[in-house]
């Protein structure tokens, strides 16, 4: 268990309260069976030795003694989420986004004018070369993740990268490899795993409220949503896959984050590819051109079934586009031998005095600071440890990419 989980289960904490205010009770015989060494999968058989390698001040003792008043990022790619990098960055008193790369002029121009971003350059080598620039922050199609931020952490970089954190495993090893190397801080930003939602819902995990965690499904499914057919989304060659990369990874990485387990034995995955290459299911995100003569060739749907190494299961769903009932679910459903939750919205599963209990659950305030920006930069300050570790994001990866495999054989990847 790492310092900070530890910290964590110290720590008083505030019961649940159902939305009819009544406290939920958390049996300290089961609280303190959890917090004991029994089913303590907080390590997850991830070798954390990455996170904690990690000293903030190592950074700047390069240039000083004292950390800078104002950490300075610079921000590449201006598109659909680069627009709430730098949003994001803007919150946190010692952050400035002092430079943008993009290669669109117009949505660099729109941006850096937006933002107010003093530079704007297109290629992003340029920034790379710059002493002052101490974070790179990267929004850009998914097959730049992995070479960008190599260049990045090689340059001397902090980097906060968005997801998926690469198109294969072997070049997300790299990324964990080269960032541990020079102790640069190296973040995938699952934003989803920040959530009050996702947080409380942890709580309850650690502080035994489930007992025994010991199957999950989680799943991101949208009736229309592939993010714009045309678009370097859905093509093999730019995305490295396609809803699973996409959104499958936030699916897999809260549950994962949730059961405390990241490494998995085997997987087995099917892919689909009904609506894309038919033209349906078309969504609205991003700003990346389009054009309709390229082809669709990821999948728009996928269905895996991965076993952890301790044993336990969870079924991860991804769809882009599919005929159901809701217009979009991203939801987690956690099994335990004493209760069950799901969100959204948080709920908890369990008998009670009156019968079986269906109750709402008030998220607490989270410990962690929603904004991951805003995160990031408290981490280089040393005012947080980091949330979202590389391996745990490489065992993602592994995962997403056994399932394509699994898809491609018909067989179940082991994985070592
Ligand atoms: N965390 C999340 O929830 C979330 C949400 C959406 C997208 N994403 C991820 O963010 C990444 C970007 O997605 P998006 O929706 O912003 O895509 P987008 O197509 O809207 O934007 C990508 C931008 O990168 C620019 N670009 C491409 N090559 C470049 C280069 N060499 N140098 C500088 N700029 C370059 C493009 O011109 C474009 O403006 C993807 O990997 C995606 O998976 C994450």
């Amino acid at each position: 268990m790492s310092g900070a989980d530890m910290r964590n289960h110290l720590r008083a904490r505030r019961n649940p309260v159902s939305s009819r205010g009544r406290a939920l009770p958390v049996s300290p015989l089961v609280a303190r069976r959890h917090c004991g060494v029994r089913n303590d999968y907080s390590n997850g058989g991830v070798d954390r030795s990455d996170a904690s390698d990690w000293r903030p001040p190592a950074f700047f003792r390069m240039k000083s003694s004292r950390p800078p008043s104002l950490i300075n990022v610079a921000v590449i790619g201006a598109g659909a989420i680069g627009l709430d990098h730098l949003a994001s960055f803007k919150q946190h008193p010692s952050a400035r986004v002092v430079a943008l790369a993009e290669v669109s002029p117009e949505r660099g121009r729109e941006a850096a004018d937006r933002f107010n971003v003093p530079e704007l350059v297109t290629d992003y080598r340029v920034l790379l070369g710059r002493d002052d620039i101490h974070v790179v922050s990267i929004a850009l199609p998914n097959y730049l993740h992995a070479p960008v931020a190599l260049a990045a952490l090689k340059a001397g970089k902090h980097v906060m990268l968005d997801k998926p954190m690469a198109t294969n495993a072997r070049d997300a090893a790299k990324l964990v490899a080269e960032a541990k190397q020079r102790k640069r801080l190296l973040m995938v930003g699952q934003n989803i795993r920040f959530t009050p939602e996702v947080q409380t819902a942890r709580k309850l995990v650690q502080d035994g409220v489930l007992g025994d965690v010991y199957h999950a499904k989680t799943a991101w499914v949208r009736r229309s949503g592939i993010p714009r057919i045309g678009s370097w989304f859905t093509q093999t060659k730019f995305a490295g896959g396609g809803c699973t990369y996409d959104i499958g990874v936030h699916a897999l990485d809260r549950c994962l984050y949730l059961m405390g387990e990241f490494d998995a034995a085997a997987v087995s995955g099917q892919t689909y590819a009904q609506f894309g290459p038919r033209g349906r299911g078309d969504g609205s995100w991003g700003k990346s051109e389009i054009d309709p003569k390229r082809p669709f060739d990821v999948d728009d749907l996928s269905v895996a079934l991965i076993k952890l190494k301790s044993g336990r299961t969870v079924l991860l769903e991804a769809s882009w586009a599919a005929h159901q009932a809701e217009p979009d679910f991203n939801g987690t459903q956690l099994f335990g031998t004493e209760a069950g939750l799901v969100f959204p919205p948080l709920r908890l599963f369990r008998p009670g005095r009156h019968g079986y209990a269906n109750e709402l659950v008030t998220l607490d305030a989270p410990a962690v600071n929603p904004n991951r920006m805003v995160h990031f930069i408290d981490c280089l300050l040393g005012k947080a440890e980091p949330f979202v570790k590389p391996a745990e994001s490489l065992a993602v990866q592994k995962i997403l990419d056994a399932i394509y495999r699994s898809a491609k054989t018909g067989r179940e990847v082991r994985l070592k």
